[in-house]
């Protein structure tokens, strides 16, 4: 299914139509409207206006477009504002937000939510049974500028309400916290301070957890409420919320389990390369292991990120397919047509200012006639799976120990290790069910869930490769440092455990090295291993820790449980691989991404320069029906899709 984002309420009415029917020649067939249209639908408090909106919709449908409605509450008109400015959030630095922009309000503030549910009640009242619509998106990009952790009066009461809730007495949440240091035991819950009140020596790392889960549940929050009515009222439809490119301030595996389908707005150049591009992909497919929506995918030059180069020619229709090949089951360009006011002027669209097809257009037009011809692109389960956690994330950003250290850049990195051998990896939650995966990788899982580390050992039992890093099981869920030799409670299941870690400054890196391989530079972080029963692989080479274990091995039955020390780079990492996983390895030139398909492979390039690829077998390409033998060559920007005539060739 693919689509468009389009805001009728940007040009005359006269348009509309052939904007429809431009659409539809582009071989699109749904479109999403009506997520900032909030002060047009409701021009004065319980004053609607839904006249342009019937007709918005009608001219839609009559063209044969299918509509994703977007419920308006990231942009609350002037008027609300106005008269309950209290329902202004307050950013970290303590100053209440203006008006202006988008997201300016407080996800606790009685009366935006109040407002909120009455805008979404009346507009899913009015089309919730509508046949034309197919779905609803709630929202826009919960959080995005960092809007997720607002510090107002509300949201201080209502994080006390939430602290007394989770831990019942002050003397239990004291001692979750270790309230005891520094004096900060608490004798009140208004006394309990918000992570963003000027201090000395920063505050607390359990308090902080706890801010960053309270935000986080305040938008889960937000969300269910806006589901609740929009199940009374339109209960054949989808739901979803779509998620920002860059979005860590909420638990999306939390947020997930709400709505139906999981979709978000992918703009690559927002990135720093294509591999990146499939991460978060994967990241998106993993919140609910679920085929996603792509709601928003660049489709030309964007104005947010530093240069906005165009796209060259060929790229839209890549993306497409990328996204596709990685589950996508519906996408959406952003946007239908350039727009000429406001805060965007400079974002490309479908057609341009002077609605003339841009590249955009005819590439999407292109995708959506092959993909027909095509039908479905599917795709092997992966037997790889790296595990992700928000709150993991959140500890370590609290407390990175190191500045460089970031959780995402840890995952960024070995799923782009992976993707650059071709080898498929879901990304998914840390406590997700591991059957099926040869190969499970968690990254710097520091929080201490002992239900987890018991499935991960009938994991290994049963045959499963696991590989813990660094930062493993550290601290219990409320950021309090273990008593346990680390990692807390797995030592037996690796053989080992970690002794000392090194936080690497940038001119001390350390280095690694084993029985068949060169010295490996370790930047960043290195953990010192003594192995009780496992076997050494990797040890470090300098300083006075030479010769002290660096990664370990112990075997169990047909499953194995490694332990790396050492922070975990590119280098390392492909050697690794062919040590892991030996078949599934492929030697692709860089800028290709290579994606198994049920009936052979995608092959991408990612690139501006034509490429060779070599493939053991015989290939037919299904676009152009041309057969290859050992290698297939590759068009700048271009895919194919290759079956097998003959594998062994
Ligand atoms: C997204 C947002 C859209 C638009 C777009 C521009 O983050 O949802 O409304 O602003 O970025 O790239
Ligand atoms: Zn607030």
């Amino acid at each position: 299914m693919l689509g468009v984002c389009y805001y009728p309420e940007h040009w005359p009415e006269e348009r509309w139509a052939l904007d429809a029917r431009l659409m539809r020649e582009a071989g699109l067939d749904v479109v999403r409207i009506g997520e900032f249209a909030w002060s047009k639908m409701e021009p004065q408090e319980g004053q609607y206006d839904w006249g342009w909106l019937d007709r918005a919709i009608e001219t839609l449908a009559a063209a044969g477009l299918r509509i994703i409605l977007g419920t308006p509450t990231a942009t609350p008109p002037a008027w609300l504002t106005e008269r309950y400015p209290e329902a202004l959030r307050v950013g970290a630095d303590g100053r209440r937000w203006g008006h202006g922009g988008r997201r300016h309000t407080c996800p606790t503030n009685p009366s935006y939510r109040e407002l909120g549910a009455r805008i979404v009640s009346a507009m899913s009242e009015r089309y919730g049974g509508h046949a034309a619509v197919i779905a609803w998106q709630i929202d826009n990009e919960l959080s995005n500028h960092s809007t997720g952790r607002c510090v107002c009066d509300s949201c201080r009461a209502a994080f006390q309400a939430w602290c007394c809730e989770r831990y019942g007495t002050l003397e239990t949440l004291n001692a979750a916290w270790g309230s005891v240091f520094w004096s900060q035991s608490y004798n009140a819950w208004t006394q309990i301070p918000l992570p963003s009140d000027p201090v000395g020596g920063g505050h607390n790392p359990s308090l902080q957890l706890a801010y960053r889960r309270f935000a986080s549940d305040v938008h889960v929050d937000l969300v269910r409420s806006q589901v609740a009515i929009l199940r009374t009222n339109a209960p054949d439809h989808i739901l979803t919320t779509n998620v920002a490119v860059m979005d860590d301030e909420i638990d999306w595996h939390t947020v997930a389990e709400e709505v139906d389908i999981i979709s978000w707005d992918n703009y690559p150049h927002g990135f720093a390369t294509p591999s990146e591009v499939a991460f978060r992909h994967q990241l998106q497919r993993g919140f609910k292991r679920q085929p996603f929506w792509v709601m928003e995918q660049q489709a030309g030059p964007i104005n947010w990120t530093a240069y906005n180069p165009p796209t060259p020619p060929g790229q839209v229709r890549l993306w497409t397919y990328q996204a596709l090949l990685h589950d996508a089951s519906a996408l959406l360009y952003f946007r239908w047509r350039a727009c000429r006011f406001g805060q965007e002027q400079y974002h490309s669209g479908l057609l341009n200012h002077a609605a003339r097809p841009a590249r955009g257009y005819t590439e999407a037009q292109q995708a959506a006639a092959e993909l027909d011809q095509l039908g479905p692109l599917e795709r092997p389960a992966a037997r790889v799976a790296l595990l992700c956690s928000f709150d993991d994330a959140w500890t370590h950003q609290i407390d990175p120990h190191h500045r460089d250290f970031d959780y995402w850049n840890l995952l960024r990195g070995l799923y782009a290790s992976l993707w650059e051998c071709g080898i498929a990896c879901d990304i998914v939650r840390r406590r997700a069910p591991l059957d099926g995966y040869q190969l499970v990788v968690a990254p710097a899982p520091v929080l201490i869930d002992e239900r987890e580390a018991q499935s991960w050992r009938d994991y290994v039992r049963a045959g499963g490769t696991l590989l813990l890093t660094c930062r493993s099981f550290v601290k219990d869920q409320d950021n309090l440092w273990t008593d346990q030799l680390l990692p807390a409670g797995l030592t037996d299941l690796i053989g080992a455990e970690a002794v000392e870690w090194f936080a690497l400054p940038p001119d001390v890196p350390t280095a690694v090295s084993g029985a068949a391989n060169q010295s490996m530079e370790i930047p960043l972080w290195a953990e010192t291993l003594r192995s009780n029963t496992a076997e050494v692989l990797l040890h470090y080479t300098r300083d006075y820790y030479a010769g002290q274990a660096a990664l370990t091995r112990q075997k169990r039955g047909s499953g194995q449980a490694l332990y790396l020390g050492a922070y975990p780079t590119a280098e390392l990492l492909a050697w690794l691989w062919t040590q892991l996983l030996p078949e599934e390895v492929h030697d692709l030139p860089s800028g290709v991404e290579l994606l198994p398909l049920q009936t052979g492979w995608a092959l991408l390039n990612h690139t501006a320069a034509a490429l060779q690829v070599t493939l053991p077998g015989r290939w037919r390409d299904r676009f152009s029906g041309e057969t290859f033998t050992l290698s297939a060559p590759l068009e700048p920007f271009n895919l194919r899709l290759l079956e097998a005539v003959d594998r062994e060739g």
